[in-house]
């Protein structure tokens, strides 16, 4: 079995919070195990606890049409969330829960080695970006290692306010030129051993 599956397999039958007690299915997450972008959202809901697959409700279907806005296809990128099992009424995940489950995003971006992250949640974005503002840094690129993160609204966020649709709508097109950066970046730091992150323009 791959490293992933065998990942996948261990958060279905993951006990290791009272979530697990509650699930229909664990969510893992989905999509190519070498994928250039990696989504990271919440927590499953109601929808995604039943199909045990990620950003499959009404979030996921406004997600799919940002994707289709930038000439990308859910097919070809990661996506999947902080905590695998949908808390009760959707409540925030608690920090027991972010612990347990943090070992499997983890993992998970260790395998996928995602060049970009899009935070597509507050849970998400703290884990790079624990003392900022969401309304400060979202789509703004800032490179951690040898990957770029990205903080987005969430797609139920932005769909529960139309002011918040447009600058999600706005940030979602920086993402094929960030990904281009990236991939220039990645091409000249495989040819020559100086660091040129500097000269790059949006990080
Ligand atoms: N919201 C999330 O954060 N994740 C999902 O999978 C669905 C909705």
């Amino acid at each position: 079995m791959s490293e992933l599956l065998e990942l996948y397999e261990q958060i279905r039958t993951c006990t290791k919070c009272d979530l697990a007690k509650g699930r229909t299915n664990a969510v893992p997450g989905e999509g190519p195990a070498n994928a250039e972008i990696m989504f990271i959202g919440e927590a499953p809901g109601f929808h995604e606890d039943r199909e045990g697959r990620p950003f499959v409700g009404a979030a996921g279907k406004y997600l799919d049409e940002l994707l289709a806005s930038i000439g990308m296809q859910r097919e070809n990128v990661y996506i999947c969330n902080v905590i695998k099992c949908r808390p009760p009424q959707n409540r925030d995940p608690l920090p027991e829960e972010m612990e347990a489950c943090r070992p499997y995003l983890d993992r998970q971006i260790e395998l996928i080695n995602p060049r970009v992250i899009l935070t597509i949640s507050r849970f998400a974005m703290a884990r790079w970006f624990p003392d900022k503002k969401i309304s400060e840094i979202h789509g703004k690129p800032k490179r951690i290692g040898n990957r770029v993160i990205v903080p987005m609204y969430h797609p139920a966020a932005a769909l529960h306010q139309p002011s918040l649709k447009r600058v999600l709508e706005e940030d979602f097109k920086r993402v094929p030129q960030i990904l281009k950066e990236m991939a220039h970046l990645q091409e000249e730091e495989e040819s020559k051993p100086a660091p040129v992150a500097q000269q790059m323009s949006l990080f």
